[in-house]
C-alpha cells in the first residue's frame, strides 16, 4: 500500500547554522516520539551534506528542492542530480510552481530533470497544481493532467513508482488560504484516476499524492483523513520544529 508522507520544503529560508539546528531539533523530537509516517525534509543545496550527518536517515529522509536539467559539465552555478545524491539525499522536489513561474521551468526541462534524478537513484516529489485564474475557470483538472503528461507520463511504470505527486494549488501556497478538504480530495481522486488510466489501478493505488498549500497542524488532520490524501508538502510550517511535528502527528 502507498506510503503516508509528511515532507518539508524549506525554500530559501535558514542559513546553514539555523538549518543544522532545525534538523537536529527535529531529529531529537522524532527519536523521542516515532512518527507514524515517512518524514522528509527538503533543504537548500548548501545544507544537504551537513544535515545528512545530523539526521537518522531511518526516520527522516533528506531531499533537495531542485536539481539541474544537465548531467554535468560547464553549467556555472548548477547542481546536478548526482551531486545531490552524493550528499546523502534520497529525494528531490521538481516542478514546484515557484520554479515554473520565477525560473521559467518548462515541462520539457522538468522531464529532463526527472529522468536525471531517477537515473541517479533519487525519488522525485513532483509538484502540480493550478493558478487561481485556472481554478476560477474550472480548469484545474486539465491543468494537472497536462502537467503529468508533460513531464512524467513518459516514464515506465517501474520508474513512475519512484514518483511522489504533490498537488499544490498555487492560490493556496503561502497565502493562508487552504483548499478545503473536500476540494483537495476531489482533485486528488481525479489525479489518481488519471494515473490509473495511464499505468493501471495497482500503480495508481501505490502512488502517494501529497497536498501542499498552507497546510498546518490545525488543518492537517482533516486533510489527511481523506482517502486520496496521503500526506503533505509543507512550506512555512516546516520551518519550526513544533509546527512541523504537529503536522506529522496528524497521522497519529
Ligand atoms: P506553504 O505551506 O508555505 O503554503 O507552502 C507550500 C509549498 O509550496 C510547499 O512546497
Amino acid at each position: 500500500m502507498r506510503k503516508k508522507i509528511v515532507a518539508g520544503n524549506w525554500k530559501m529560508n535558514k542559513n546553514l547554522q539555523e538549518g543544522i539546528a532545525l534538523a537536529t531539533e527535529l531529529n531529537e523530537a522524532l527519536a523521542a516520539d516515532k512518527p507514524n509516517c515517512d518524514v522528509v525534509i527538503c533543504t537548500p543545496f548548501i545544507h544537504l551534506a551537513k544535515v545528512s550527518d545530523v539526521i537518522d536517515h531511518s526516520v527522516i529522509g533528506l531531499g533537495a528542492e531542485n536539481c539541474a536539467d544537465k548531467d554535468k559539465g560547464a553549467f556555472t552555478g548548477e547542481v546536478s542530480a548526482e551531486m545531490v545524491k552524493s550528499t546523502g539525499a534520497e529525494y528531490v522536489i521538481l516542478g514546484h510552481s515557484e520554479r515554473r513561474e520565477y525560473y521559467k521551468e518548462t515541462p520539457e526541462i522538468l522531464k529532463e530533470k526527472v529522468l536525471l534524478a531517477l537515473a541517479n537513484g533519487l525519488k522525485v516529489i513532483f509538484c502540480i497544481g493550478e493558478s487561481l485564474d485556472e481554478r476560477e475557470a474550472n480548469k484545474q483538472n486539465e491543468v494537472v493532467k497536462a502537467e503529468l503528461e508533460g513531464s512524467v507520463f513518459n516514464l515506465s511504470a517501474e520508474d513512475f513508482g519512484k514518483i511522489i505527486i504533490a498537488y499544490e494549488p498555487i492560490w493556496a501556497i503561502g497565502t493562508g488560504k487552504t483548499a478545503s478538504s473536500e476540494q483537495a480530495e476531489e482533485i486528488h481522486a481525479y489525479i489518481r484516476s488519471v494515473i490509473a488510466d495511464k499505468y493501471g489501478k495497482e500503480v495508481a493505488d501505490n502512488t502517494s499524492i501529497l497536498y501542499g498549500g498552507s497546510c498546518k497542524a490545525s488543518n492537517a488532520p482533516e486533510l489527511f483523513a481523506k482517502p486520496d490524501i496521503d500526506g503533505g508538502l509543507i512550506g512555512g510550517a516546516s520551518l519550526k520544529c513544533a509546527d512541523f511535528k504537529g503536522i506529522i502527528d496528524a497521522w497519529k
